[in-house]
């Protein structure tokens, strides 16, 4: 018999990750980021830490800031639905297509926005290029039913691409970062 306990928990949604690996790609990413957020606190002597909601400084950045966070938060909440594992083939069908239109028009609107080196392309845009080469890739393998490589290619980049550039985003000092904190 089961306990009333497990029982809820088996009745919980439950975010599909697919692969072992990108359990492990979220536990580095999470580890890098608070030792690279403690760093950069550190090198300005450790300020206290408020919340805050200000959004002025995304309102005064450029239009390709703003169409990127919009593809970006729209491919969050799309691929978080989708990762829950939506039931029938033509709602996952539509929601899926919404969610590589959002992160493509995230990807490519990031190849028009600099900053973190300098006037050039920073590492992040590298996460950019994977995701324009690799979205057509999912895709294709959805359409020849090739379910496993569709899976592998959408979950890998819902991980690696989204929740990763996503978390450095919230990076002490970024733009994310000061709409919810101050210090
Ligand atoms: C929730 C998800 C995301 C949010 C909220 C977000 C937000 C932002 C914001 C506000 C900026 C410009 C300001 C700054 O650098 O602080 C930025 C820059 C950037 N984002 Fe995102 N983003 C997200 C996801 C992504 C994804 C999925 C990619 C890649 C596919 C990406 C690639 C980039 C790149 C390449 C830059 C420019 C970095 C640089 O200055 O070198 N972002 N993002």
């Amino acid at each position: 018999m089961h306990s009333p306990e497990l029982s809820l928990r088996a009745r919980l949604p439950r975010i599909r990750l697919g692969r072992p690996s990108n359990r492990l790609v979220i536990g580095i990413a999470v580890s890098a980021y608070l030792i690279i957020s403690w760093m950069i606190l550190k090198a300005n002597g450790n300020p206290p830490v408020r919340f805050h909601l200000d959004a002025s400084r995304l309102i005064d950045a450029s239009i390709a800031i703003k169409i990127h966070v919009a593809g970006a938060l729209s491919a969050f909440v799309i691929g978080t639905v989708l990762m829950l594992g939506v039931k029938g083939r033509g709602l996952h069908k539509t929601l899926g297509y919404g969610w590589v239109v959002a992160m493509m028009v995230t990807a490519v609107s990031s190849f028009f926005v600099v900053g973190l080196n300098g006037n050039h392309f920073s590492w992040i845009h590298g996460i950019s290029a994977w995701t324009v080469i690799g979205l057509p890739m999912g895709v294709a393998a959805a359409r020849r039913k090739d379910i496993a490589k569709h899976r592998k290619h959408m979950t890998g980049m819902f991980v690696g691409a989204m929740l990763v550039a996503g978390l450095f985003t919230f990076l002490p000092g970024r733009m994310m970062w000061s709409i919810f904190f101050t210090a």
